[in-house]
């Protein structure tokens, strides 16, 4: 069979995360920022590529996830977008609606998620809050735009929690956030990404909502994972927490490689004749 013959794999739907959830089957997410490396996950077969806000930190070097504006959140879902259609379009596309673009009204928020909707192709959004945002979560999947949810560390909210450290330790936060993810659940949320809680709690919630949960550094029984790209590739040189797994050392490949070229070209061994016309 030749490559354009063959089936094209069926596209992740809010539908197909649920029947995963029903059947125990694991959901696979990832961050991706580019076109090239939305093609390698679309291919590999992750189920969700999250077009995440981190993008503030890892693509451009912000310290926190707020500057980062919708424009640019829109640039960089765009290009995950066709990256995935140029492979076998499986991925479904998830893109963060950034700090301030869902908070000051349900109707800029609806106008924003919209907008992230029309300029590109992507499947979802997903919002930072539990019940202070529950409005603007219905008022945007009233309209047909599906929401993912994202409870416990909330980078958006960094300055008032003052650190990253693990979220829901105590009773009173763990019982809001049990209350809140059923609060999104109702509001009309297809998924809830549940950021660095307990393992204990993030089970309870999973057990408790017919949505599938998205744990990072949330333990094992989430439905779910989801983990930043440049973590797992080692990419961040700096960045160790205990919730990354690290798959590959690309940071040292890559600055191997350069070291190589750079040579390379001061010695005059590049180009080759055969590297020439
Ligand atoms: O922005 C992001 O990458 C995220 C994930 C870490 C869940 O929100």
């Amino acid at each position: 069979m030749n490559k354009s013959a063959q089936p094209k794999a069926a596209h992740v739907t809010t539908r197909r995360l649920f029947d995963m959830k029903q059947s125990g089957e694991k959901i696979s997410v990832l961050t991706a920022y580019d076109y090239t490396m939305a093609r390698i996950l679309d291919r590999a077969g992750v189920d969700v590529i999250l077009v995440g806000d981190s993008a503030s930190n890892v693509f451009a070097g912000h310290s926190t996830t707020l500057p980062i504006t919708i424009e640019e959140m829109i640039y960089h879902a765009k290009a995950v977008v066709k990256g995935v259609q140029a492979e076998s379009s499986r991925a479904m596309v998830v893109t963060d609606m950034p700090f301030m673009s869902y908070q000051l009204s349900g109707e800029e928020a609806l106008r924003n998620a919209g907008k992230i909707m029309k300029e590109h192709e992507c499947d979802a959004v997903k919002l930072e809050g539990g019940r202070v945002i529950a409005e603007t979560v219905k008022r945007i999947t009233d309209v047909g735009i599906p929401v993912m949810g994202h409870l416990g560390l909330m980078p958006q909210s960094i300055y008032k929690y003052g650190s990253y450290k693990v979220r829901a330790q105590e009773e009173i936060e763990a019982e809001q956030l049990m209350e809140d993810a059923v609060i999104l659940e109702k509001a009309g949320a297809f998924a809830i990404v549940l950021e660095k809680i307990p393992s204990a709690l993030a089970a309870s919630v999973t057990r408790s909502l017919s949505i599938p949960t998205i744990g990072i550094g949330a333990g094992v029984e989430c439905d779910g994972q989801v983990l930043v790209i440049n973590d797992i590739l080692g990419l961040n040189r700096e960045f160790h927490p205990r919730f990354v797994r690290q798959y590959a050392d690309l940071n040292t490949v890559i600055e191997h490689a350069v070291k190589q070229y750079v040579e390379d070209v001061r010695s005059g061994n590049f180009p080759s004749p055969d590297e020439s016309y």
